[in-house]
Formats: C-alpha cells, structure tokens, sequence
C-alpha cells in the first residue's frame, strides 16, 4: 500500500512517500521518498516560530518538495492509494497550509485523504526500526508491541505521559500544566545566547561541562513538581528561575564560557531529573510492558541515556524502544507510518476516509 504524507504543524515542511506491507513477520514501511524543509532558520529572531510566517513558507515549500517526491516516485497520482496530512496538533494557520494542499491533491488524484494526529505520529514512528538486514536501509520494521504501553512525548508544545493497553487507544497519565519541555529548552536558550531552535544547542554546550574537569554549576536550580504525588510536569517555573539567576550572575555578558556550559548542563539535568522521576511513577501506575520515547526532545542524548540507565536498573523487564536520532524531529515520514499502519490494521478503510478535515491546534490523543 502507498501514501503519499504531509507534515506542516510547525516549522518543518515535510512531504514522504511510503509503501507499507503486512507479513506474518509484522509490518514493513519502505520510505520512498522523503522531501523535509526546515524554516528553523527564518524563526531565530522571534526566539521562536511564527505562525504567519511558517504558514507563508509552508504555501511556498509544499510545491516544491511535492516535485522533488515526484523526482524520486515518479506516476504519484495513479501510484498512491491515499493521501495522509497532520490536522492537529499544531499551529492552525500551518496545519490548514499542509491540509488544503493535501486536499487539493486527494482531490485532483481522486484518492482517499486522512488525517493524522501530529503526536501519534511521534509516537508510532519511535515504535519503528530501521531494518537492520540492510545497510542504510529506508525499510523500517514495526515490530509487535508488548501492551500496556507507556509513552513519553516531548517536544515543543508537548510534554505528555501517554498510556495505552491497546493499538490506537490512549490515556493521558500527565501533562504539563504550562510549558512544555521543548519550549522550556528554547526559551533557555535564548537567555544564554543561542539560537532557536534551542535545545540541541544547549545540549551540546551541558555536554561540554560534563566532559570538562569543570564540574560545579555556579547555581542550582529547582526540580519542580518532583515531590508531586501525580504525572503532571511544570517547567514554567524553572524557566524563570534560570531567568533570575542569570540576572544574579550579571547577565550571560559576565558569565564565562565554561560557567555557561555549567549552567547549560544544570538546566539540562534539572530537566531530566523531573522526567526521571516522573516516569518512573507512570510506569508504576500504567504497569507498563513497553516504554517509548518521542518527539523532538527525544534527540537529547543525556535523556536518552538517564531513561535507558533507569529502565535497564529499576524495570529490566521491560522493552525500552528510543527512537532512531534521525526521525526524533519533524517529519513527514512518522505521518505515513501513523497512516499506513491505521490502514495495514484496518482500523480506518480506504472506501470510507473520513468527510472533511479541518486543523485542530489543539487536538489531544485522549
Ligand atoms: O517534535 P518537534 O520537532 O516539534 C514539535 O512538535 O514541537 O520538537 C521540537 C523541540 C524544540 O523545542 C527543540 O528545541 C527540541 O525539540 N529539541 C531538543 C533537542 N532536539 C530538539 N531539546 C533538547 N535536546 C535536543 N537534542
Ligand atoms: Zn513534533
């Protein structure tokens, strides 16, 4: 089965062409073609995106990536069997760019469209491995899920524990109750410095700091809500409390590079311990067999590591799937696995897709 995907929930124009396969060994998807753009750049002096400007880059992108798709997967009108689009969550003016194109194609092709929740597709491409038979394989493998299942979504406007006992059926376990990690990343960032988006920055400087003989933090910084008797998350406060202290230390100007880095990577650990303590009871309430992480945060190499240390020490039984560094951002891709494995599962039909869609900024999994 072949789906032709569209991603513009925020800053990354994506479209990707998969075929999907389903065998007794599991589900295949073999990436065809993957068209990304990146407006990352465009955004750095707002510290963030804007949502006009994302909407007019993505108007402008979608064309031309659609040409590249069709430079590698010729004969996409008669070839594809649907056509799948994010429709939420996201910024609106960027979700209708990507579902009135993707519209406009369905329409033009007469294929049947989708819609596609932007974090499920987090969630389910984390789910996929590369096939590891084949060297620098575009085929990827969903392998069958040992239920229940706990999710840690992190990205930009997301910071959610998602528990699900079954495929396509979701919980909300915690949420955070202002920013969500990503954003908590940026802003930071933007304190020290650095451009947007902020995270891989500050990462690569608390990384500095960790290998460096250097290893005091010139502050300590609060673990919010770590006491907490739920999954809830905050990182509003943080936020201000790195705010003031910088102010404290006289500014990013009279701060040294290596207090910098110092700083970075207590922000970075102030972060993780909240996520570690927070999963650690989800996993207790959801009595988890599989736990997944995505989103973009999911790129953070000392998250990745803490989350494996502690699932290898307290929950050794457990299968730990982290999602290959390539797909941890935006993309198109994660949109047609989402889609294609609904389809291969028949959990949606191609007779039947549904009657309109429209963007839902804030659409939820549950
Ligand atoms: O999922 P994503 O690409 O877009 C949204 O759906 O929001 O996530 C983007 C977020 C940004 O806030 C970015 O700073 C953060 O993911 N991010 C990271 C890293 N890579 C991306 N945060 C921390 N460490 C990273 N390595
Ligand atoms: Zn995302």
């Amino acid at each position: 089965m072949n789906i032709l995907a569209i991603e513009t929930s925020c800053d990354e124009t994506g479209i990707a062409v998969l075929c999907g396969e389903k065998t007794s060994y599991g589900h295949f998807f073999t990436v065809i073609a993957d068209a990304l753009l990146s407006q990352a750049a465009l955004h750095t002096e707002y510290g963030g995106v804007y949502p006009t400007l994302a909407k007019r880059e993505h108007q402008k992108n979608l064309p031309i990536l659609l040409e590249q798709a069709a430079g590698i997967a010729p004969s996409l009108d008669t070839a594809m069997d649907a056509v799948a689009v994010t429709t939420g969550p996201g910024l609106e003016p960027a979700l209708w760019s990507g579902i009135t194109f993707a519209q406009a194609l369905a329409h033009t092709w007469q294929k049947p469209l989708f819609g596609v929740n932007h974090m499920e597709g987090h969630l389910i491409s984390s789910l996929c491995r590369r096939d590891s038979h084949i060297e620098l394989s575009q085929r990827w493998v969903f392998e069958d899920t040992a239920f229940p299942l706990l999710a840690l979504l992190v990205s930009g406007g997301h910071t959610q524990f998602v528990a699900s006992d079954s495929r396509f059926s979701y919980r909300i376990l915690g949420d955070t109750l202002d920013d969500a990690v990503g954003e908590a990343f940026d802003k930071v960032a933007r304190m020290l410095g650095l451009s947007y988006p902020g995270g891989p920055n500050i990462s690569r400087l608390a990384e500095i700091a960790r290998t460096s003989s250097l290893q005091k933090s010139p502050v300590k910084l609060p673990r919010p809500m770590i006491t907490r008797n739920t999954c809830d998350v905050s990182f509003s406060g943080l936020k201000t409390a790195a705010l003031y202290a910088l102010r404290n230390m006289g500014g990013i100007e009279s701060l040294s590079e290596a207090n910098k880095a110092a700083f970075a990577r207590e922000f970075e650990d102030a972060v993780t311990d909240v996520l570690l303590t927070k999963t650690r009871r989800a996993m207790q309430e959801s009595s988890a067999h599989t736990f997944v992480l995505g989103g973009g945060v999911a790129g953070n190499t000392h998250l990745r590591m803490s989350l494996a240390r502690l699932m290898h020490e307290e929950f050794p039984r457990v299968r730990l799937q982290l999602p290959d560094p390539s797909i941890t951002g935006d993309n198109a891709v994660m949109i047609g696995q989402a889609a294609l494995l609904h389809l291969l599962d028949g959990d949606w039909n191609l007779a039947h897709p549904p009657i309109d869609l429209s963007a839902q900024g804030g659409l939820s999994l549950a």
